[in-house]
Order: C-alpha cells, then structure tokens, then sequence
C-alpha cells in the first residue's frame, strides 16, 4: 500500500491583533517585531472560538477538497500542544464532525513539531494498520499559554488550525516520500511551558496531606523561551534534517517545488532556505499574517499556497517543523 494526500483545508480565529496594537500593551514597536522576525499581524480565538471550531471548520474544507465522506475517515490525529481538554482535543473533533462509525480520535503532543510528526504517524498507521482514511489536524493556540506581559514572547504567537486528509492507494508510489524524526530533551530548558514546582491547593488538596503525599493541583507555567538558543537549534538541525529525507527520498534539494518549514521566523526561514540553496521564490511564508501557529503553522501554509495556485498537483514538498521538546522533524511529500 501507499497513500496521498488528497485535501487540505485551514482555519483562522476572526481576532486580528497587529503589531500596532501590541505595541499599546508591552513596550514594543512594529519595526522592531517585523524587522526580527517578519511578523505583522495574529489571530487570536476569542468569543465562541475554540480549538475545536478552527480543527472542525478545516477539517470539513480538507474533507471537502478531498471528496472524502466524514464517515468514511477511519482514523483523526489532532497535532496539538494547547488542546481544549487534557485528556484530548481529537475526540471532541470527532464528536463534532459528526463521524458516525466511532474512528480511533488521538491528540499528538509534539509543539511545532507537530503536523509533520501527524504525518509521520498517518503514514505509519496506513502501512501497518490497514487505515483508509486519515484526517491529520495540526491546531494551536498558544495565545493561552504565552504571558501577554512578556514582549520578548507574546508578539511572536498567533492561534491557527489546518487539516490534510491522507488516503491509502493501491501500488508503491507513495506521496509521502521520506521522513526524519528526532527529539533533544536536553534542550527541554530553552522552550517550554512546564508544571509549576512546589504548588500547593489548600482548599482542593488537602486530603492529600492528609493521606500523606503533599497536596497539588497541577498549574502550568507560560509558555518561556530562550530565543537565541532555539534560533541557534533551529538554522543547525533543520538543514541537516531536510537534506537527510531528501538523501533517503533519493533527491537533491535542487528537485523540489517548495520549501514549507513551521512558520516560526522569517529570518529562520532564509537562514535554512540559505543554507540548502533554494531561491526565497521556492520558500513558502505567510508567518507576516499569522505569527507562530504552532502546529497550525505548516498545514495552514500549505493550504493557503494550494488554494492560491502556489502548489500544484504532482509538486514535491520538502517540510519541516521545530520547537518545543526540543523535538524536530522533516519529510519529503508530493502533493
Ligand atoms: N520589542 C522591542 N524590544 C524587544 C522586544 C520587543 N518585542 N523583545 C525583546 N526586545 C529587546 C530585548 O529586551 C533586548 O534589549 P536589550 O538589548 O536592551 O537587552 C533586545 O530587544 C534584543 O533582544 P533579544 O532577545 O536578544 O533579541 P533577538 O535578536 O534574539 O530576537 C527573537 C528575539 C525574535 C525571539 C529571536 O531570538 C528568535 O526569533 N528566536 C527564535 C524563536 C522562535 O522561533 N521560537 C519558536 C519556536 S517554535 C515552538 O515550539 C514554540
């Protein structure tokens, strides 16, 4: 078996929150944000929004695109590190999609890192688990994990879903072509939003001193970064990772239509872009409307640059995501 990518879809909250308007909540300037880092405008869930409405609405287009019946998806992956409930964001996806035979509802926890690790696992699950029809979903919003007092942070995020249905097919030409997966947790410390330490709850814990364990309810810290570092980390193992799937795909980085990396920078973009000698036409961006989605960031990229013309039937992907674990990831597709 093999398998294709048929569909992709995408969803934004209706909050657009620009650099302009940032600048009149920390100390920041619109220069100094596009001029870092290529970033002019966000969106932001609010009202009704969740996690949830964006995965459902891009999902739906990608189903769309694809002329694949809900019922008929056997398998959704939910790539997502701020889902609306801790237990899993896939299985209300499900729920409110409406998929009538029960199909296997996961999240996958991966950060940035996320849609292509979604990927990976979609491709995985085909080959050996007799899956037809996968719904792979990268959705975040970290707006509810970045402290909206930190410049050094906040002006960097925005929320986004997109989705991609991946579909088996008869014969060996598989459209996922090759693939390199990796995780660092030594570089856990330079990106993270972590349980807080030595947290006690009177009210709702105190059986727990009691019983003799001390009492904790689990409160997470905002999202904290070192961005040098995870600069650094990105423009290193990126190039290495892109350039290893294309040496296993059999391919040199000269063959491919586009370059679509996680949309954390514009200046990681042209750094990995420099370094692996594909011209910036070649180079998918739109991180200037949505920041940093997050897992969001690569499906929601795509989808714009299918729907637009960009990318055509039959083009040859190179992708990667990076962040948080540190965890990182590459693959070659075609679409
Ligand atoms: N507006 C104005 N000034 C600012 C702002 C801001 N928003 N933020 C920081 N500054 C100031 C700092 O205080 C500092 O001032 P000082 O020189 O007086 O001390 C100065 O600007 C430089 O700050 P740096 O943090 O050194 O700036 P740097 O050039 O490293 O740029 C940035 C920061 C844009 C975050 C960069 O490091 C970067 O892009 N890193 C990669 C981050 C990234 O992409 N993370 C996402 C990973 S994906 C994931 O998993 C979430």
């Amino acid at each position: 078996k093999g398998c294709k990518l048929i569909g992709c879809g995408s969803a934004v909250p209706s909050l657009k929150i620009s650099n302009d308007d940032l600048s009149k909540v920390v100390d920041t300037n619109d220069e100094w944000i596009s001029v870092r880092t290529g970033i002019r405008n966000r969106r932001v869930i609010s009202g009704k929004e969740s996690l949830t409405t964006l995965a459902v609405k891009a999902a739906h287009k990608a189903l769309e695109m694809a002329q694949v019946d809900v019922d008929d998806v056997d398998l959704i992956l939910v790539c997502t590190s701020t889902p609306d409930d801790i237990f899993g964001c896939a299985p209300k996806v499900q729920k409110a999609l409406g998929c009538a035979r029960n199909p296997l509802a996961y999240d996958i926890t991966a950060a940035c890192s996320g849609f292509i690790l979604g990927l990976v696992s979609a491709y995985c699950h085909i080959k050996a688990g007799g899956f037809k029809n996968v719904l792979v979903i990268g959705a975040d919003a970290l707006s509810r994990i970045v402290d909206w007092t930190d410049r050094g942070t906040c002006i960097l995020f925005g929320d986004a879903a997109g989705a991609v249905l991946i579909q088996a097919c008869d014969g060996e030409d598989d459209g996922l072509l090759s693939f390199d997966v990796h995780s660092d947790g030594e570089g856990y410390r330079h990106l993270n939003a972590a349980l807080k330490e030595n947290e006690t709850d009177d009210e709702l814990g105190s059986n727990g001193s009691v019983l003799g364990f001390p009492p904790r309810q689990a409160s997470y810290s905002c999202l904290q970064m070192n961005g040098k570092e995870v600069f650094r980390f990105a423009v290193r193992v990126v190039p290495q990772s892109i350039e290893y799937s294309l040496a296993k795909a059999g391919l040199s980085a000269s063959s491919i239509d586009w370059l679509l990396l996680h949309q954390a920078n514009q200046r990681i973009l042209d750094a990995v872009s420099t370094r692996l000698q594909i011209p910036s036409e070649q180079v998918i961006s739109n991180l200037a409307n949505y920041g940093n989605t997050s897992a969001g960031s690569i499906p929601l990229a795509l989808d714009e640059a299918v729907r637009s013309g960009k990318v055509k039937p039959g083009h040859t992907i190179a992708a990667a995501g990076f962040g948080a674990g540190l965890t990182w990831a590459s693959t070659i597709f075609r679409w």
